[in-house]
């Protein structure tokens, strides 16, 4: 198939990149370069022994963008580009609703003239209701609570309305659990501009030394060790779910939903253990006050993946723990 991949140059697109190739797609890949550089293109080529077909464009700018569906016949969109700082999202809403949901509705419009039909769209486990029956099953209730998450419900919302009246419109929608890790080759990963929000990203600025110590937020929660308690996913294994999404074009229903995690949580004082065990660097912390905006616990049910699917996940969390500080080490 011929797929469009927005935001191909991102963490997740990026990885996506590399599996589409490997199972013999073609891409076409647009980016704004808001949130990645074309470093990531250049290295994609080489590791890859391809020409990539790159645009770089904004996709708010809609008769830009329309250049990228009038020049290519494409089959199939994979949908990763949008802002994704939840913080920032609750300072700026309006940033975060023109262009993640602006761009969307643009894709969107394309795709109906062109004649698209299916799309896969990033979404995220963030549009669960915080819940204290875990594991979290596709059904189970949506809330969220910051413009970021309500951009992504929004945007399912809008697959859901336009599959209900277009029988032939098919979307697969994946909610993420928490990725992290980099590609085993040591070539791509997660490029951090300023001091990181993330736990894993900020982990391994604290074991290269850019970092004094790392700040566990609250060890009061109601959880194993009292601190958070996250389903933290391979980005490598994220990637692949989308090549078990295309496939699932073939046979699914208009519209379908799938967890992508990995079924266990870890909480952060596992994973300063397991990134300290991986890499046998000490990460020195210190416990503050809870985040704000924080849950304590959340943790997939991703059987519905399994079934339906066929997905799998083969990294666990050293390879995880490794593979983010091999990247970064090698920046
Ligand atoms: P990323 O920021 O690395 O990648 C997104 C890409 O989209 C960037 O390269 C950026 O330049 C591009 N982009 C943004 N606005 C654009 C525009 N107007 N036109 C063209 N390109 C534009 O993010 P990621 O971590 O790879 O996430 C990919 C998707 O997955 C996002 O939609 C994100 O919300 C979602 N998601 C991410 C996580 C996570 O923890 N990383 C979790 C759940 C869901
Ligand atoms: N944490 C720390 N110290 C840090 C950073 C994080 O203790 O410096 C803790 C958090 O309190 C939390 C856990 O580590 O318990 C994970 O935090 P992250 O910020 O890495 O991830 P979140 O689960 O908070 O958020 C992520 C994405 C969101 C997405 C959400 C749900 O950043 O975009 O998962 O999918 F919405």
């Amino acid at each position: 198939m011929k797929i469009l991949i927005t935001g191909g140059l991102g963490y997740i697109g990026s990885h996506t990149v590399i599996e589409c190739i490997n199972s013999k797609h073609t891409v076409v890949i647009v980016d704004n370069l808001y949130n990645s550089s074309i470093k990531v293109l250049e290295k994609l080529n080489k590791f890859l022994n391809k020409d990539l077909k790159f645009y770089k464009t904004d996709m708010q700018d809609i008769d830009a963008f329309e250049k990228v569906f009038k020049e290519n016949n494409i089959d199939a969109v994979i949908h990763f580009a949008g802002y994704k700082a939840v913080g920032e999202s609750v300072e700026k809403p309006l940033k975060y609703y023109d262009n993640n949901i602006g761009i969307t509705i643009n894709l969107l419009k394309l795709m109906e003239r062109y004649n698209v039909k299916k799309i896969i769209f990033s979404s995220s486990a963030t549009v669960y209701k915080e819940s204290k029956i875990l594991p979290l099953t596709e059904n189970m209730p949506l809330g969220v609570t910051n413009p970021y998450g309500r951009t992504k419900l929004i945007i399912e919302e809008i697959l859901q309305d336009i599959a209900y009246v277009d029988k032939n419109f098919k979307a697969v929608i994946l909610r993420y659990f928490n990725p992290i890790g980099a590609h085993p080759c040591g070539l791509f990963g997660e490029e951090n501009n300023g001091i990181p929000n993330n736990l894993m990203p900020y982990i391994v600025k604290v074991a290269k030394g850019e970092l004094e110590y790392l700040r566990v937020f609250g060890n009061d929660y109601n959880t194993k060790d009292g601190t958070g308690v996250r389903d933290y996913i391979h980005v490598v294994d994220l990637a692949k779910a989308h090549i078990k999404a295309i496939k699932a074009f073939e046979f699914s229903k208009n519209i379908n939903i799938y967890n992508i995690g990995t079924g266990t949580g870890y909480s952060v004082l596992e994973i300063i253990h397991n990134f300290e065990k991986a890499t046998g660097i000490k990460i020195p912390y210190k416990i503050v006050e809870r985040r704000s905006g924080d849950i304590g616990e959340n943790y997939s049910n991703s059987d519905k993946a399994k079934k339906e699917l066929n997905f799998s996940t083969k990294y666990g969390i050293l390879d995880m723990c490794h593979d983010a500080w091999n990247f970064e080490k090698g920046k």
